[in-house]
């Protein structure tokens, strides 16, 4: 091992002396006080009705309708896509508008009559939307359907209530139900599956009209 005599060192003696400033480097900083448990969430009662049966639920005030719909009242049918905004799975219908579950809070919705697929039909008491998605394969995996099939009910009724559209020439006049404007208004509702000529012709039939 070389030495430093003109330094008055040997080798050994600076690593002595590195390692015990890197014992000194990992003396431990005193014990800092643990935060204390974080506190309960906020919670609140909020009261609505869901496919015609009035609902109290106590819930964190942070919770989504779809999360309330899915998680608190088992009601399955509307689906998580995105939990953002982006593809209509969560579609349900709130005072007869739609909307995405997912983007709005549960207790914003305080006596306010909710409709989700379950409350459109059921398997032996199909709504006509349904019936006409199964007549057309309105779908494949299913995943969309139920948002799809919410939104399409509500999209003939903004057609029928004369709701425009971008697709409009002339927005002073009166929709129809052509493919287009039944597209333009279905356009928030994704489909990976790629359904979307055989839904415009359930809507089609449903409307009375030609795909
Ligand atoms: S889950 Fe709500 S828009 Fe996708
Ligand atoms: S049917 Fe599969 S995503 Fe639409």
């Amino acid at each position: 091992m070389a030495d430093f005599p003109d330094m008055g060192v040997s080798r050994r003696g600076i690593l002595a002396g590195g390692a015990a400033s890197a014992t000194v480097a990992v003396i431990p900083a005193p014990v800092q006080a643990q935060p204390s448990p974080a506190a309960p969430p906020p919670m609140m009662a909020v009261d609505f009705i869901v496919n015609g049966e009035r609902q109290q639920l106590k819930l964190d005030t942070r919770t989504t309708l779809l999360d309330a719909l899915r998680e608190h009242l088992k009601l399955t049918g509307t689906k998580k896509g995105c939990d953002h905004g982006q593809c209509g799975a969560c579609t349900v219908m709130v005072n007869g508008t739609r909307i995405n579950s997912c983007l709005s809070l549960a207790l914003q919705h305080q006596g306010d009559e909710i409709t989700t697929i379950e409350g459109l039909g059921m398997p032996d008491n199909l709504h006509p939307m349904q019936a006409a998605f199964i007549a057309h394969d309105g779908y494949q995996c299913g995943y969309c359907t139920p948002g799809q099939i919410c939104s399409a009910v509500a999209v003939l009724k903004e057609i029928e209530q004369g709701v425009p559209s971008h697709v409009q020439a002339d927005i002073t006049r009166a929709p129809d139900y052509s493919n287009i404007e039944m597209r333009e208004r279905m356009s928030g509702n994704l489909c990976r599956c790629g359904a979307y000529s055989n839904i415009a012709e359930a809507m089609a039939q449903v409307a009375g009209a030609k795909a």
